[in-house]
């Protein structure tokens, strides 16, 4: 049996150092303020707002999508998606992130000459290059996203891009994701697309239930079904909902900050929905959504759920080791992950002999 340290809550500095997994990562979303500074020094010309920026907890999710129109200015060409891209795994695998799917939207501009085919490229160049260039150190797999805020031939141009780049880049793209402004009402729209993705293998991940009263909708989605499901905020307001959802064993991306930042969750990290899930044994993956934009990183999302249900370090890591069943990559990745972790396991077993042997040359003197 693997001994850990007895302590009385979790640390930062633990919750920074053990391997983990992000499943929930908006690119856009995530850039760090040291990216979207050095962005905003190189184009003065645009003489961007940043009020929404400025707000801190006094955003709504207004604002919020008010950030992702200003950041959306400010990445405007495939040079700069593909140096974001790499900002970004770098400061995941700086986090102790081992495996990361990237979500993003897929945007042409006239202006610059780019398509969605060529901010494919860059999105997947970038992953590619980061990865060959850093022995390896973290594997990143790339979900195109459909905005449900945009058209139908929109999101049926990004199923069929993610289709081929599945078939082209099979270790890269695996599967969709289904965001956007979540106060958008005619959501019904896009389950053809969903149920196309299914229907030539791409793995899901459906935002559902993310603000209030949506539960009809949420009926629909749960019926495709989707492999993971995005926040799941209010999935317990409808009896119905909450008993499928808990049968179907579908695991929630849960990500505490955002929820509380866009005024969906209450600010005590003891009342997130997520603390009921896992409470049932639901699986739950801790995610970030937008690490950028409401200024937090997977560390602090582990450090938050650890405290909140007040888990011992076991636990903690037993909590991120539980995200490999969920990821939308094959068995060996599965089987290369789960080694990571044992091998993490022998690392904390050493140092605590380590500190065991100081401590008895201690009293021998
Ligand atoms: P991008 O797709 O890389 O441009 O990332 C930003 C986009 O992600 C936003 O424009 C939204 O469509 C989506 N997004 C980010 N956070 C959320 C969220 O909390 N709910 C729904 N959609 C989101
Ligand atoms: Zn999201």
């Amino acid at each position: 049996a693997i001994l850990f340290r007895m302590q009385s809550g979790i640390t930062q500095e633990f919750c920074q150092q053990i391997p983990k997994v992000e499943l929930h990562a908006h690119l856009n979303g995530s850039l760090s303020n040291k990216t979207i500074k050095k962005l905003l020094d190189r184009r003065r010309d645009l003489k961007i707002s940043t009020a929404a920026f400025e707000k801190g907890e006094q955003r709504t999710m207004g604002d919020c999508f008010e950030m992702f129109k200003v950041i959306h200015s400010l990445v405007d060409s495939t040079e700069v998606i593909y140096e974001v891209t790499k900002d970004v795994i770098e400061e995941f695998s700086a986090d102790g992130v081992k495996y990361l799917e990237l979500r993003s939207t897929p945007k042409g501009l006239v202006e610059s000459g780019m398509d969605k085919r060529r901010y494919m490229d860059a999105v997947v160049g970038a992953i590619r290059d980061y990865k060959h260039d850093n022995d390896d150190v973290i594997d990143v797999k790339f979900l195109p996203s459909i905005d449900r805020g945009r058209s139908i031939k929109d999101a049926q141009e990004n199923l069929k891009l993610a289709e081929e780049y599945s078939i082209s880049c099979e270790d890269i793209v695996t599967g969709i994701d289904f965001s956007g402004n979540p106060y958008t009402t005619d959501a019904a729209k896009f389950m053809p697309v969903l149920q196309g993705a299914q229907r030539v293998g791409l793995k899901s991940a459906v935002h559902l239930s993310e603000v209030k009263d949506r539960s009809d909708e949420t009926r629909m989605f749960l019926s495709v079904p989707p492999d993971r499901i995005g926040h799941g905020t209010f999935l317990t307001d409808e009896e119905d909902v909450k008993s499928s959802v808990l049968e179907s064993r579908i695991p929630i991306e849960v990500c505490v900050s955002s929820n509380i930042a866009s005024n969906t969750s209450p600010p005590e990290h003891i009342k997130h929905h997520s603390v009921w899930w896992m409470g049932q044994e639901h699986p739950c993956v801790v995610c970030t959504d937008d690490k950028g934009v409401f200024s937090t990183g997977l560390s602090s999302e582990y450090f938050i759920i650890a405290n909140a249900l007040s888990l011992s370090e076991e636990q903690t890591l037993k909590l991120s080791e539980s995200a490999i069943d969920f990821i939308f990559a094959d068995e060996n990745m599965k089987a290369k992950l789960k080694q990571i972790w044992k091998e993490s396991k022998k690392d904390e077993v050493l140092e605590i002999t380590f500190v065991t042997c100081l401590s008895c040359l201690d009293m021998k003197n």
